[in-house]
Order: C-alpha cells, then structure tokens, then sequence
C-alpha cells in the first residue's frame, strides 16, 4: 500500500509520498513540493533532509548498529582487512577471491608516485597542514592521471584503486617531507597497511617491520572509518561529483571536508585535551569535574556522539584493539596513562552514566595511532585514507544513477529588497 503524508497550507491540501527504506525507515518525497505549492523546506544542518537514497552503510545510532552493504561492522572487523572492505562497500558485495586478488595487485602497482611528484612535496613548507597536502595531492593525481568525465567500468576500477593506493602513498610522503626526512618507496611485497607503515617508518639504511598487532591495529582503524553515510565529507563529495567533476577532484573536496575541527579533526582534539591535562598538571578526576562543569565551557573530547546514543560500536572495538596494541608494545606513555584514568572514571561517573556519554571512536584512534608513533597532526589525514572507500562507493551510486540532478539547495533570502545603486561620491 503506498502510504503518504498530507500537508495543508491555506485553503492547499497536497499528499506528499511516503518512502520507506529496507530498515524500515520512513521519508516525505516532497520533491514535487515546490511545483505543487511554491514552498519549499528550511533545514539548516541537513538534520531532517534526506538527500539521496543509498544502499551503502546502514547506522542505527539508538542501537549502536553501523553495517556496510549489510554486514555487521563486527563481523568484518573480526574477519576481513581493509582492501577487502574497501571493495565491499564500492561494488556492494564480498570479492571473490580472484577479484580480490586482482583488486590487491592493483593497489600494489598503484602505489608509487610519478616522480615529479618530489618536487610538488618540495615546494610545500616543511610545516604545511598535511591536510591541505593531502587535498592538494588529490587534486595533482588529475594532472598526471587525467580521468575521463565518464569512465566505463573498467576505468572506473583503475581510478578507485589509484586513488585509494596512492592516498597512502602521498600521506606518508607527506610525513617524511615534514620531518626532513627522505622519501620511502612502496615495497611491492607488502600489504596495503604494512607497506604504508614501511613508507612513513622506515629509512634507507633501516628496514621498519611493523608488528602484526599494529598492522592489524590499523586495518581496523582503516576499516572502520571506511564509511559512516551521508557524514559532512561524503555529502560533499557527493555535492561535487552531483557537478560530474572526476573522482579525485570530488574526493580532494571530500579531504577538505574532513578537516574541520567538528568532523576529522575531533581525534586530534582529544589528543590535544590530553596534552593541555598533562601539561596543566591536573589529575584526571580535576578534568572531570571541569568537564562536569557547564561554567568551564571544557568538554571531554572523544566522549559522547551526535549519532550513536548507547554506545559507538567502532569504540567497542577499538578499545579491545587499544588494549592489545598498548599491551604488545609495551609502550610507556603519561598521556595514555591519562586516557586510560579519564575513561574509567567517566564510564563510572553519573553525569556521564545518566547522559549516555561513552568514549567514541575518536578517543581510541587517537590512543592507538600516539602508541604507533603516528604524529597527531596525521591522525586526520589517516581518517582519510580510511574513508577514501566509502567516498569512492557514494561516488559512483551516484554517478550510476539515471535520475540524479546536480545539488543544487535553494535558500530563504533575507537581504535587501530592490535597492537603488549610488554613486561613489553620493554614498
Ligand atoms: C559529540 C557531541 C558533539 C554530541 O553532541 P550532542 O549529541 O548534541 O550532545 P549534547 O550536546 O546534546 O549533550 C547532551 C548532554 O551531555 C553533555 N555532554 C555531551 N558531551 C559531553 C562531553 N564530551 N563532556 C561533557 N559533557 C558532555 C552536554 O553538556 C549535555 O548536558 P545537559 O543535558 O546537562 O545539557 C558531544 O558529545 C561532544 O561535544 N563531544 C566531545 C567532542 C567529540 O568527541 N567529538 C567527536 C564525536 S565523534
């Protein structure tokens, strides 16, 4: 039975459909609104707009739910890896093994830089925001790999896998440039985590081998940041691929997104929150109190979630991958001896018990990457690479659906009415 909703404005009465989605989710189709009665919506924040319909990631935030293509986070953080993931969620289903193989052997050929690419590091300060390298680097791979405007499926194939390899490839150039460090190649031989860790750690006269608790620590980083629906960043990226602008260039928006304070950079914040304690020489109940404390305008960062209001499933996990990795390298840290204080007390203070306020996955990402000897200026550009997959799926859902139009919102103008222009010297 098609349901609708009825909407009355003067002496118009309009049905409105009703969609509903595969969980059972409900929306009003109010794109004939305007048409039918000159109106439109005012949603600022996008929190009541659905903007496209996916069959990417499903999130149920009263839940704790997240799953990707439908498969439980859990299930893929205990079994799979992240190019294997990063497939899932483009093409919608598990690889076979010869698809995953070949989409591996693609990501290791993908993964050197054209060689010019040393002097575009070079021509960046030492301390440019790795952010703003990252997006600039994306919007580079354009010149020396132009893309059609409309691949075929096998072009597109070879984009996603340049752009997810290279991603890393790029990050960890990044890296060494800041450092004065010189730049590692990929190793063939190695797998799309391990050879990242090679590319940042290692030296020419030094092999780094990351530990397989800590390749396995960031796989799961990767893999669980790999999507989250229609976030800020992948609406952008969706905005701009709505133009028929090429992947990179849609996905270098999508970097430019993610670095605000208020979506990637929140794990950074919560490294800085624990650095501002430990310098301040406050102990951990003092943090508390002043984050209990509405008058201090503090907030405990990597606690609480917009979205997930019993529990972030990614910090479940995360916390468990934290323990192991701390555990494994033996790492002795004052900053994560406050992390470690601050989440045991809040898990058991009423203000937070009462306002379901759990870690979230930012405060164990930042822990986890701190233990790697990832620098927290990177802990954004690594949230990146984990999302590329899940822009790169919202890219092309898009790009593949017949009825899409470009974005385009409209607004409520609230300027000047007709206004009569003025001579310079009559102002
Ligand atoms: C993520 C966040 C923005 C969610 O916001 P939200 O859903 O709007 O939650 P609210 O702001 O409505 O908070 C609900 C209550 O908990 C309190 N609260 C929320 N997060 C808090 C925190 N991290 N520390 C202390 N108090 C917090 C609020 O002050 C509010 O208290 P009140 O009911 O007495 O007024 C918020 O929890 C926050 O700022 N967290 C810290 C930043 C962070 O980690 N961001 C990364 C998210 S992945």
């Amino acid at each position: 039975m098609t349901r609708t909703a009825t909407l009355t404005f003067g002496d118009q009465t309009i049905e409105l459909p009703v969609i509903e989605g595969s969980e059972g989710e409900l929306g009003v189709d109010i794109s004939q609104l305007r048409a039918k009665t000159g109106l439109i919506t005012l949603d600022p924040g996008f929190g009541n707009t659905g903007a496209c319909r996916s069959a990417i990631t499903y999130i149920d935030g009263d839940k704790g739910i997240l799953r990707y293509r439908g498969i439980p986070i859990e299930q893929l953080a205990e079994n799979s890896n992240f190019a294997e993931t990063a497939w899932l969620l483009i093409y919608g289903k598990l690889p076979s093994q010869e698809q995953l193989d070949t989409f591996s052997e693609r990501l290791r050929f993908h993964a050197p830089l054209h060689e010019s690419f040393k002097h575009h590091f070079e021509g960046f300060p030492v301390d440019a925001p790795p952010m703003a390298t990252l997006s600039a680097m994306i919007n580079t791979l354009s010149c020396f790999h132009p893309e059609s405007p409309e691949p075929d499926e096998a072009e597109f194939f070879e984009e996603a896998a340049r752009l997810i390899s290279k991603v890393r490839t790029i990050a960890a150039y990044s890296y060494r440039r800041s450092m004065g460090l010189p730049y590692i190649y990929p190793a063939p031989h190695l797998h799309y985590v391990a050879n990242f860790l090679h590319m940042m750690f290692s030296n020419p006269y030094e092999q780094h081998v990351a530990s397989p608790e800590v390749v396995k620590a960031l796989n799961l980083i990767l893999m669980l940041h790999a999507d989250h629906e229609q976030n800020c960043s992948t609406s952008t990226v969706r905005v701009v691929g709505s133009s028929k602008a090429n992947l990179f260039a849609s996905c270098a928006a999508g970097v430019s997104a993610l670095w605000g304070p208020l979506h990637g950079g929140a794990n950074v914040a919560v490294l800085e929150m624990l650095e501002s304690i430990h310098r301040g020489g406050i102990s951990a109940e003092q943090a508390l109190a002043q984050a209990k404390d509405k008058s201090s305008g503090f907030r405990l960062m990597g606690f609480g979630h917009r979205v997930y209001k019993n529990f972030d499933p990614r910090a479940v996990i995360l916390k468990k991958a934290a323990d192991e990795v701390l555990g494994s390298l033996g790492v002795k840290d004052p900053l994560l001896d406050v992390a470690r204080r601050l989440e045991q007390i809040a898990l058991e203070d009423p203000y937070f018990v009462e306002r379901k306020l759990y870690p979230n996955v930012d405060f164990y990402s930042g822990i986890i990457m701190r233990a790697m000897g990832i620098p927290t200026n990177m802990f954004t550009v690594i949230f990146a690479i984990g999302r590329m997959p899940g822009w790169i799926a919202h890219w092309k859902e898009q790009y593949d659906d017949q009825a899409g139009r470009i974005a385009r919102p409209r607004q409520i103008y609230t300027g000047n009415t007709e206004t009569d222009y003025v001579a310079i010297g009559k102002r």
